[in-house]
C-alpha cells in the first residue's frame, strides 16, 4: 500500500511519485488549499491538496484529524520561506494527486499534542492513542534498540538463550508472589515467577555454562515510579566466572550499550563502593552521585554535649549522628526548613536540627540548638564539615538506618530542588552487602537465600551472621538500582545453613527447595550471575520519570490496567472449575438476602 514511509520522505525524492499511508495528524485549510500533516511512524509529512483535482480535493475536505489515509503524490520542494526546520521532512511536501480514506476516526478523547493536561488513566485507558505520540514511539523504539543489542552482545559473548516456566513455584526475592490457581490440582496454586533464579542456577546445574534470558518478572509489592508488578530483566548466569569476571563482562556489555545507543562513553572500569562506604557518606546503597553532597559523621564531637538527643544516641552502638552540609543554604527559609523537617518525618526521623552559616566568626551562626553546644564543639564540627559562609548544616541523629534513609532522601530532594545534580552519567559497582538484614528479631536475606556468603567455612557463617558479607553486587546508574547479581552458593551444606540461619527448616527447606539442594549434590559447578532491570535501565536512556512510560501497556499504582479493566471477576463456573469460593461475594449474597 506504501512506497515509502512519511517520515522519509526527503529531498532525494524530489519529482519522485510516491505513495504513503498513515494518519492524518493534522488537516489545515488555506487560501483553497488543503494541508494534511499525515503521520506514521517514521514521522510526519505535509500533503497539499489543490482545487485543480475537483474530486480529490473534496474528499480531502471530508477528512478529519486521525482519519487513516493512503496518498499518492509527486515530491517537490516547500516554497521559499516555508521550510519547517524542526521536521526532517521539513524542506519537501507532497503534491497529492490521489486520496483514499482508508478509515474514518471519530474525535479523539484528548488531542495528542496536549496529553499534558490528561489524567494518565485516561492515557492508560486509551493507550494506542498515548502511543501513537511521536514521544512514545520513540521510547518504544530505543526499547527494542536496547534488547536488540543486548541479545547480539550476549549471543556474541556465547551465552545461550533459554525460556523458563511461568506457572512455577514461589522464588523468594522478598515480594508477595502472584498465584495461579490449578484446576488439575484443585486448593493448588502456581506462583508466578519473581525471577527465573532457580532455574537459572539449575540451567548452570545442566552444564549450559552461559545462559541468558529477557523475561518477564512478576512482584507483588508497592508500586513506586520506578517498579511494575510485572517487569522485564535481562537475566544472565554463567558458571565458572568469578564475581570480577561477571563484573567485566557485564560492565562491557554496558558500556557497549550506551555507546552504541546513546553515544555516551561511559568510565573503564565502573568505579566500585562498598555498601558500608555508600551508607556512610551517601545514605544509600544506590548512591546518585551526580549530586556532590553528602553526610559527615560527628557522633564523636557531640558524644557529651548537653543536647541529650544528640549525646545519647552518639553513644548508641546503633546509633548515627550525621551532618549534611548544603553549600548556599543558608538562604533556606524558616518554611522551607519546616517542609524538610516534615518530609524527612516521612522516613522516621523525628527532627531536623540545623545551623545556618549567615557570616564569618560565631556570632555569625544561627540554629536552634547552638545553645546547647561548647564553642570548641561548634569550632570543630565547622572544620570537620568543612563549612563556608552561606552553608547550612543540617543534622540527623537517630537508630543508623533512620538516618541514612531520612538524610539520604533529604540529600535527593535538596540535589533536586536546589539545582545541584549533575548533567552526566554516573554508574558504579557496589559491593560486600551484608549477607543477611535483621527485621522483626529474625535474620532475612539481604539479596536472596542462594547468594554465598564470604566466608571460608560454616562455622564461620554461624558465628556472626549478621556482619557476614556476601559475595552480591548492584549496579547503580544515577541513583537508580539497574541491576544486581551474586556468586551462588554452590554446596548443600552451607545452602542449608543459609536456610537454618533465614528460619527455615531443615524440613521445610527440603519441601520448598528440595529439587535445588538435590541438584547441589549431584555436580554443580561454581556459579554467579546477574539481572539487569530493562524497563529502569530504558526509562534512565529515555530520560522518561517514570517506568510506565518506558512499557507500552503498564499497570497503574494500584497494579490494574484501565485498558483491559484488568483484575476482573471471572464466571462462577471458572472458580468452581478451580475448586475456589470467594468469601467476600459470599458475605455480599447473604447480606443482599440471597442463598
Ligand atoms: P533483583 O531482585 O535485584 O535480583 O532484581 C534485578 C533487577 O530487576 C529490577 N527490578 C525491578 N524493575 C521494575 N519493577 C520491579 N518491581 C523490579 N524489581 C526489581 C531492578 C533490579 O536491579 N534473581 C536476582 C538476580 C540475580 O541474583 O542474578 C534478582 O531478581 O533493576
Ligand atoms: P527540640 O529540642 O525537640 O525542639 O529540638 C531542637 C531542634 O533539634 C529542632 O530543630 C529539631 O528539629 C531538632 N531535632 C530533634 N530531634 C532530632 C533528631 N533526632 N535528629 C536531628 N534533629 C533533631
Amino acid at each position: 500500500m506504501r512506497s515509502h514511509y512519511c517520515g522519509q520522505v526527503i529531498v532525494g525524492l524530489l519529482d519522485k511519485e510516491i505513495q504513503l499511508v498513515g494518519w492524518v495528524h493534522r488537516r489545515r485549510d488555506h487560501g483553497g488549499v488543503i494541508f494534511l500533516d499525515l503521520r506514521d511512524r517514521e514521522g510526519i509529512v505535509q500533503v497539499v491538496f489543490a482545487p485543480n483535482h475537483p474530486d480529490v480535493f473534496k474528499l480531502a475536505e471530508t477528512v478529519r484529524s486521525e482519519y487513516v489515509v493512503q496518498v499518492k503524490g509527486r515530491v517537490r520542494r516547500r516554497p521559499e520561506g516555508t521550510v519547517n526546520p524542526h521536521l526532517a521532512t521539513g524542506e519537501i511536501e507532497v503534491d497529492g494527486q490521489q486520496l483514499v480514506i482508508l478509515n474514518r476516526a471519530d474525535a479523539l478523547p484528548f488531542p495528542l499534542d496536549e496529553y499534558h493536561e490528561v489524567s494518565e488513566e485516561t492515557r492508560l485507558h486509551y493507550r494506542y492513542l498515548d502511543l501513537r505520540r511521536p514521544e512514545m514511539l520513540q521510547r518504544m523504539k530505543l526499547r527494542a534498540a536496547v534488547s536488540r543489542y543486548f541479545r547480539r552482545y550476549l549471543d556474541e559473548h556465547g551465552f545461550i538463550d533459554v525460556e523458563t516456566p511461568f506457572l512455577t513455584r514461589a522464588t523468594p526475592e522478598g515480594a508477595r508472589d502472584y498465584l495461579v490457581p490449578a484446576r488439575t490440582r484443585p486448593g493448588s496454586f502456581y506462583a508466578l515467577p519473581q525471577s527465573p533464579q532457580q532455574f537459572k542456577q539449575l540451567l548452570m546445574m545442566a552444564g549450559l555454562d552461559r545462559y541468558y534470558q529477557i523475561v518477564r518478572c512478576f512482584r507483588d509489592e508497592d508500586l513506586r515510579a520506578d517498579r511494575q508488578p510485572e517487569f522485564t530483566q535481562l537475566d544472565i548466569e554463567t558458571s565458572f566466572l568469578d564475581e570480577q569476571e561477571i563484573q567485566d563482562i557485564m560492565e562491557a556489555m554496558i558500556r557497549g550499550l550506551f555507546a552504541e545507543v546513546l553515544q555516551v562513553q561511559l568510565p573503564q572500569p565502573f568505579p566500585r563502593m562498598t555498601y558500608a562506604e555508600a551508607l556512610r557518606r551517601f545514605g544509600s546503597d544506590k548512591p546518585d552521585l551526580r549530586i556532590s553532597l553528602e553526610l559527615v559523621d560527628v557522633a564523636e564531637l557531640v558524644q557529651n554535649i548537653e543536647f541529650k538527643i544528640f549525646a545519647d544516641v552518639a553513644k548508641d552502638p546503633h546509633g548515627r549522628v550525621a551532618v549534611l552540609r548544603v553549600p548556599g543554604g543558608a538562604t533556606l527559609s524558616r518554611k522551607e526548613i519546616d517542609d524538610y523537617t516534615q518530609y524527612i518525618s516521612n522516613f522516621g526521623a523525628r527532627g531536623l536540627a540545623y545551623i545556618k552559616v549567615n557570616s564569618e566568626g560565631l556570632q555569625g551562626l544561627q540554629s536552634p540548638i547552638l545553645k546547647f553546644f561548647p564553642e570548641s564543639v561548634v569550632q570543630a564540627l565547622l572544620e570537620l564539615t568543612q563549612a563556608q559562609v552561606g552553608d547550612i548544616l543540617f543534622f540527623g541523629a537517630d537508630k543508623a538506618d533512620i538516618v541514612n534513609a531520612s538524610l539520604g532522601a533529604l540529600r535527593l530532594k535538596l540535589g533536586h530542588d536546589r539545582g545541584l545534580v549533575a548533567a552526566a552519567w554516573k554508574v558504579l559497582w557496589v559491593v560486600d552487602f551484608p549477607m543477611f538484614e535483621k527485621g522483626e528479631g529474625r535474620l532475612s536475606a539481604c539479596h536472596h537465600p542462594f547468594t554465598a556468603p564470604k566466608v571460608n567455612s560454616i562455622d564461620e557463617l554461624l558465628q556472626d551472621p549478621i556482619h557476614v558479607l556476601s559475595r552480591a553486587y548492584d549496579m547503580v546508574l544515577n541513583g537508580t538500582e539497574v541491576g544486581g547479581g551474586s556468586i551462588r552458593i554452590s554446596s548443600p551444606e552451607l545452602q542449608m545453613a543459609v536456610f537454618k540461619l533465614l528460619n527455615i527448616s531443615e524440613e521445610a527447606a527440603y519441601e520448598k527447595f528440595g529439587h535445588l539442594l538435590t541438584a547441589l549434590k549431584l555436580g554443580c559447578p561454581p556459579h554467579g550471575g546477574i539481572a539487569f532491570g530493562l524497563d529502569r535501565l530504558v526509562m534512565l536512556m529515555t530520560g522518561a520519570t517514570s517506568i510506565r512510560d518506558v512499557i507500552a501497556f503498564p499497570k497503574t499504582q494500584t497494579a490494574s490496567c484501565p485498558l483491559m479493566d484488568a483484575p476482573a471477576p471471572v464466571e462462577p463456573e471458572q472458580l468452581i472449575e478451580l475448586g475456589i469460593r470467594i468469601r467476600q461475594q459470599e458475605k455480599q449474597e447473604k447480606h443482599d438476602g440471597r442463598p
